[in-house]
């Protein structure tokens, strides 16, 4: 099992290098006058970050015999929504972490202000990306940009996010933090593989946008179940950022009510789902093994 993780790993990274490409590309000033928006969202976006979600836009799309071509616009897009919602988690206003993939926070480099613009910019760039895809048609983009705005928004990671705030002031009971952590990063999972299976032909209503959908919805709360872990048991230097931010800040975690023993019990149920949604389906061992390293990942 450890050489497929490490081969999956390896494929994880060469599909990251070819995002980097195209992001540093997206996030090019054409503008000396605004370098400096262009200098803060390159800092948060380039050079760092697992690159789970555009991974999983671009696997469900080969999964689903579409070519990377038409899936890359949509992969980098929710890259940038991804790193925008980390610019914004990080601010004072909120989770007040000052470390982020080894460095320095976006706003601890670049000031609150020019921070929360970057994050304001990628956002906005995320739906034009889509938009402007001609490697897709006009139909697919619009319901990519439907999806992404229906994951990002009230009902997805935004919603999540003002809930996770709340949890710092009341104790959210399980039901409520289930809802929660769904929202807050399982919502932009499943988005990525559904904008997978979008770019490959498969509209939202189709069996193979469900299966997307279900994997990715099961990968994602086990991977914010594995976050809420390493808040409490992870390395520091290796993980990245602030440990212990949940536990300062008094919020409502998955530690609240499960030990970190506990908590990999259920881990490791969600991803048994997880794969038990995708067991048959010719060509989606990488996705199974990306689901095991997700939850054995100590970063
Ligand atoms: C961190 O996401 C935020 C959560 C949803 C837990 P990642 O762990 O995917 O962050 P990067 O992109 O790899 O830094
Ligand atoms: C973040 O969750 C989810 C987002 C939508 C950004 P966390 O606040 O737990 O993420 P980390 O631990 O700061 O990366
Ligand atoms: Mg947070
Ligand atoms: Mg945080
Ligand atoms: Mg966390």
């Amino acid at each position: 099992m450890d050489k497929r993780i490490e081969e999956l790993k390896a494929t994880v990274r060469a599909d990251a290098e070819r995002i980097e490409k195209e992001l540093d590309a997206y996030l090019t000033s054409k503008d000396n006058d605004i370098d400096l928006l262009f200098e803060t969202q390159r800092y948060a976006t380039l050079d760092g970050g697992k690159r789970i979600r555009p991974f999983l836009v671009n696997e469900f799309c080969r999964l689903f015999g579409g070519s990377e071509e038409t899936s890359m616009a949509y992969a980098c897009a929710i890259e940038m929504i991804h790193n925008y919602s980390l610019i914004h988690d990080d601010l004072p206003c909120m989770d007040d972490d000052d470390l982020r993939r080894g460095r320095p926070s976006t706003h601890k480099a670049f000031g609150y202000a020019t921070a929360l613009l970057a994050g304001d910019a990628l956002l906005t760039r995320a739906f034009g990306i889509i938009a402007e895809n001609d490697k897709a048609s006009a139909e697919q983009n619009a319901k990519a940009v439907a999806l992404l705005a229906a994951a990002a928004g009230d009902y997805g990671m935004i919603g999540g996010q003002v809930l996770d705030l709340q949890g710092e002031t009341e104790e959210l009971d399980m039901e409520m933090l289930l809802k929660v952590q769904a929202m807050k990063t399982g919502a932009l999972m499943e988005c990525s593989a559904r904008l997978g299976a979008l770019a490959a032909g498969f509209d939202t209503d189709t069996k193979e946008s469900e299966t997307a959908g279900l994997y990715a919805r099961k990968i994602g709360l086990a991977f914010q179940v594995i976050d809420d872990i390493l808040d409490i048991e992870g390395d520091q230097v290796e993980l990245g950022k602030n440990i212990r931010s949940d536990a300062e800040h008094n919020k409502t975690t998955f530690m609240t009510y499960y030990t970190a023993e506990e908590a990999r019990v259920f881990a490791a149920e969600l991803t048994a789902e997880a794969v038990s949604a995708i067991a048959g389906i010719e060509g989606s061992e990488t996705l199974t093994d990306l689901a095991a390293y997700l939850v054995q990942r100590t970063a």
